[in-house]
């Protein structure tokens, strides 16, 4: 995400970005105590906006904070945040904190949640194009035992991505005694044997949307889809690797630590899976091939 555009979403209020005003005891900032969503819109048309709503009242309901009325609303404000900055291709993210007051662990009683969007431009969405390659490195998986809830508590996450960026490498797999979960911001899939697996999603990754869309692809061309766990060494030795996200869409991973996947080239499956994926977001967003 580059610069936010024009204007924002807070508390109601369509404003500009620097009448925006947080709460210096908002919680999000004191304690990460709020949980957030992103999603993607093309040409004017936001994509699976109905179950990122979903996910974020789960999220909102694992760490007990009431859904305001806002995310009741989630598409409506989403669809009149994107027109009033007149973008078309745009990356929204929403986060919805318990509110602010005096600092203490307890909860802060009548505190009203706080609701922030923003919209940032983003690129088009390309059909018929390559998936991308990437490279990641594999690191131990700190976060902590509740990652199926899309909080605001990142720090793990962020150290991590940092990391992998530091050697060079576009996202970090995480693992928990050599059993990977997922990628910093992504879902992670690997092809064995002709079949696909990915880690089911339990608490220890976050169900991803991407992820389940890319299931469903899978399913629906007739793959064998196994969500089971494995190792790193599964996954060092796969015939594929492929992560997947909002923002990443489907990524093909063609070297893991020392590791070439694929002969370092994008491979067939998931050149099939990205097609499916990118034919879904086209559909539903009403763009040509
Ligand atoms: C930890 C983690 N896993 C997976 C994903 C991918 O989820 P989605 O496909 O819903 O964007 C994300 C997205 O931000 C994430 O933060």
């Amino acid at each position: 995400m580059s610069g936010g555009a024009g204007r924002v979403y807070l508390n109601g209020e369509f404003v500009r970005r620097s009448d925006a005003h947080l709460d210096i005891e908002d919680r999000g900032a004191m304690f990460a105590d709020g949980a957030y969503e992103v999603v993607r819109y093309f040409g004017g048309r936001g994509f699976a906006l109905g179950k990122h709503a979903d996910r974020l009242r789960e999220s909102l309901a694992a760490i007990r904070i009431e859904p305001p009325g806002d995310v009741e609303r989630f598409a409506g404000v989403s669809d009149e945040l994107v027109a009033c900055n007149g973008l078309a291709d745009a990356e929204l993210y929403w986060q919805v904190t318990r509110g602010s007051g005096p600092r203490g662990h307890l909860f802060v009683a009548g505190a009203r949640a706080t609701v922030l969007v923003i919209a940032y431009p983003s690129r088009a969405l390309v059909v018929g194009g390559e998936p991308k390659g990437v490279v990641v490195v594999l690191r131990e998986d700190l976060r902590w035992h509740r990652c199926s809830i899309k909080s605001l508590m990142l720090l793990a996450n962020v150290l991590a991505k940092n990391e992998a960026h530091e050697a060079g490498a576009d996202e970090a797999i995480l693992h928990r005694d050599e059993v990977v979960t997922e990628g910093t911001s992504t879902s992670v899939f690997v092809v064995r044997g002709g079949e696909l697996w990915t880690h089911p999603a339990d608490q220890w990754i976050l169900g991803g949307i991407t992820r389940a869309i890319v299931l469903d692809v899978a399913r629906a061309e007739g793959m064998v889809v196994r969500e089971r766990a494995f190792t790193t060494h599964e996954l060092l030795t796969a015939n594929e690797v492929m992560i997947t996200g909002t923002t990443t869409y489907l990524a093909g991973v063609l070297r893991a630590d020392d590791a070439v996947i694929g002969g370092g080239q994008v491979g067939p499956v998931t050149r099939r899976l990205h097609a499916g994926l990118v034919g879904r977001i086209a559909g539903e967003c009403g763009l040509g091939g």
